[in-house]
């Protein structure tokens, strides 16, 4: 089976090409599971309902956060309500939403997701490390086939997250950068590792934000608004090929796809639909 992660969708230009390309892409790499991490989705920070359901009725069938969860005050509902949505298992019992969930895949496999937020150069939270070995301890035994999306700044923690799961889930996905990193490997327990999968979003940017505004508050200390860029709008994701009944897995693949590639692919899923061109 095929699981694809696709790293942090920042704003309008992120979602927009997740909404054109993804039923195209579903179908093209015959992928199972899309999950994706949301926590830059709305305006660059956050997460809403009606975005919520946008994404999901694109195609997703899991969405993972990060440090910016809860920017938006108006998804707790949904954080409480929906079983395919998920906040870093390291935040305090009482923070909205859970720590990790079970989704049915397209091949009806049923695979735990969940995600963790590092404690370098961020706000301070629970152990990571130690979160994770609660979740699995409270996954259920027939749960095979897992993926954790590891929110967090330092790559040295990453590659110990790898280490520590080895063998015990099928995927240890970075994000939270926005940079993706050419380290894609399956670790020798089995587990798919990277450090970070990358963002979505408009690359002629600082990590998806308009370069003249981070430019001139870096660089003279007035504040400014970091809006979100729109200039080369890309997925970046990963793509990792498993056994769904050892939960190992058996391929990585670092996934891009841009502007063109996107229209190609709603053309695809147009074709698939009935629809003639024109
Ligand atoms: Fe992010
Ligand atoms: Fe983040």
């Amino acid at each position: 089976m095929r699981l694809l992660l696709i790293g942090d969708v920042v704003g309008k230009p992120g979602r927009q090409i997740i909404i054109q390309a993804l039923p195209g892409l579903r179908s093209q790499e015959r992928l199972d599971l899309v999950a994706v991490n949301a926590e830059n989705v709305a305006g660059g920070s956050g997460i809403t309902p009606e975005i919520y359901y946008d994404l999901i009725n694109a195609g997703v069938d899991c969405i993972t956060l990060g440090d910016h969860a809860f920017r938006r005050r108006e998804i707790f509902s949904i954080l409480q309500s929906q079983r395919n949505i998920v906040r870093p298992a390291n935040y305090p019992q009482e923070a909205p939403g859970k720590g990790f969930t079970v989704v049915t895949a397209r091949n009806r496999v049923a695979v735990g997701v969940f995600c963790a937020q590092g404690r370098v150069f961020m706000s301070p939270v629970d152990c990571p490390f130690q979160a994770a070995e609660r979740v699995l301890a409270a996954m259920p035994g027939n749960v095979r086939v897992m993926l954790m999306d590891f929110h967090a700044e330092a790559t040295s923690d990453k590659q110990l997250m790898g280490r520590v799961l080895d063998g015990r889930v099928t995927a240890v996905l970075g994000t939270h950068t926005h940079v993706p990193t050419a380290d894609e490997q399956i670790l020798p327990g089995g587990t798919a590792f990277q450090c970070d999968v990358g963002m979505t979003g408009p690359h002629e940017s600082i990590l998806g934000r308009r370069i003249d505004r981070v430019m001139e508050t870096t660089r003279t200390f007035r504040p400014t608004q970091f809006e979100v860029a729109s200039g080369d709008v890309r997925i970046h994701g990963t793509i990792v090929d498993a056994d769904p009944e050892t939960g190992k897995a058996t391929a990585i693949q670092r996934l891009v796809v841009d502007e063109a590639r996107a229209r190609q692919l709603a053309a695809l899923a147009a074709a698939e639909r009935g629809e003639s061109g024109g």
